[in-house]
């Protein structure tokens, strides 16, 4: 077999047998198939696509094209849960202590920021002492005794996606569903996940702009899920603004730790018990998704949610006493941004926001660049929310002065205020099962 010929295959429209589509994967893994094919052939795919029979054993391929985690001695079902990527996204911090407090387990591994949006990883990263990476034995055991550890993506896992992202992400070979599609799934499925519960978000600081893209995307995932015989629920919700009102690492864990405490952010907390109650119905603890809901709001009001989180971080070796008494490390040097009129605030960006928060430090321009921790942006005022001229619309933290200079840049006329307070998409768009 030549990997020219599979190329032109595609090029010209053709499908991949499922021999064909290992020949690539694992070619390409041991580095006999070189990176300017790959990227030839990622950019056939984008134009012709890829049918589902193909996704799917691509799917497969990828996901055991490395290690593969063994939760069969977690015992039960094993629920994992993948978000496509958004601004200001924690929902994995709030959902993971209230399903484990449900006794569905939580054994996570999760990614760091690129680009606008922001990683659980980093966000774990700013309590001080917190351990986001640990072996295998000691992730497992610290499920068994808790319910829930999040850990960073270990060595060996999908190493096909690890070398193929990064080659898409320079040939501009991104956005093609059945490469995003198969992307996430190998991940989970190589996670050893029995349920899974995706997140795919749309809007202007979503990966997908619109919910038909999403539409497209998820169904594709549902389908693959279905395919490999696992359970896969896809919950279409909105990023057209950033979730929860603080962007940046250690402001979001604030956050969290003030929805876990029932503070929380509404529109944050809604999209956290529906993906949370989804991964309930998933691990069968519970038959449907109002009762799952039921059940993690108990888990807050109780407090064992909470509980639970602090649980989680003291056994990765995180100071849990210095997030419950609000002493996280939030950078030094900050500024309002003022409204220049009085009304409904129209609309706030969630791509913008991304990019504001960005330029203040709190997110990486390349895979490997330093990112600041205590940098970002607190929306005061969210969309549909009155503004009187002079109040802040936002609050910008830099670690200096010429940071938050840049960062001002940026915020200036980000925010529309307007005499009609705005119709907003609903949060929750869709559910696909
Ligand atoms: N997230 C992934 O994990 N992979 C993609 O291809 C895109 C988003």
């Amino acid at each position: 077999m030549r990997m020219v010929d599979l190329i032109e295959k595609k090029r010209d429209g053709g499908s991949l047998s499922k021999k064909e589509i290992r020949f690539i994967i694992e070619g390409y893994v041991q580095g006999d198939i070189p990176d300017y094919q790959m990227a030839a052939w990622a950019m056939a795919v984008i134009f012709r696509g890829m049918s589902l029979e193909e996704t799917s054993e691509l799917t497969l391929a990828m996901a055991q094209s490395g290690d593969q985690l063994d939760l069969s001695s977690l015992g039960g079902r094993f629920v994992d849960k993948h978000s496509t990527g958004g601004v200001g996204d924690k929902t994995t911090l709030l959902l993971g202590p209230m399903v484990a407090a449900c006794g569905v387990p939580v054994a996570k591994m999760s990614g760091r920021g690129l680009g606008h949006t922001g990683g659980t990883i980093d966000k774990l990263s700013s309590v001080p002492g917190f351990r986001v990476e640990l072996t295998q034995e000691e992730f497992l055991a610290q499920v068994k005794k808790i319910g829930l550890s999040i850990i960073a993506q270990t060595g060996n896992l999908v190493p096909a996606d690890k070398k193929l992202y990064a080659l898409r992400d320079v040939t501009a070979t991104v956005s093609s569903i059945p490469l995003i599609a198969s992307s996430v799934m190998s991940k989970k499925i190589a996670a050893g996940a029995q349920g899974i519960v995706l997140d795919v978000k749309y809007g202007s600081g979503a990966f997908m702009k619109t919910v038909e893209e999403a539409r497209m995307l998820a169904t594709t995932m549902v389908e693959i899920g279905k395919a490999l015989g696992r359970q896969t629920i896809a919950v279409l919700s909105n990023m057209n603004q950033p979730l929860g009102r603080a962007v940046g690492n250690s402001l979001e864990i604030l956050e969290v730790a003030d929805a876990l405490q029932g503070k929380g952010p509404q529109d944050l907390v809604e999209v956290s018990l529906e993906l949370g109650a989804w991964m309930l119905v998933a691990g069968e603890v519970v038959s449907n998704v109002v009762s799952g809901k039921e059940r993690l709001r108990q888990s807050l009001a109780s407090g064992a949610a909470w509980d639970k989180f602090l649980a989680f971080l003291t056994a990765q070796g995180g100071d849990a006493q210095a997030v419950a008494d609000r002493r996280l490390r939030v950078a030094p040097w900050n500024l309002p941004i003022l409204a220049e009129s009085t009304g409904y605030v129209q609309a706030f960006d969630a791509h913008k926001i991304g990019i504001l928060a960005m330029a203040l430090g709190a997110g990486r321009v390349t895979k490997d660049s330093p990112i600041d921790l205590g940098a970002g942006v607190v929306l005061v005022k969210k969309a549909r929310e009155w503004v009187v001229a002079g109040e802040p619309l936002l609050q910008l933290y830099a670690s200096n002065q010429e940071m938050l200079a840049e960062g001002r840049k940026f915020a200036q006329n980000l925010a529309v205020v307007g005499s009609e307070a705005p119709e907003l998409l609903p949060l929750i768009e869709e559910v696909i099962l």
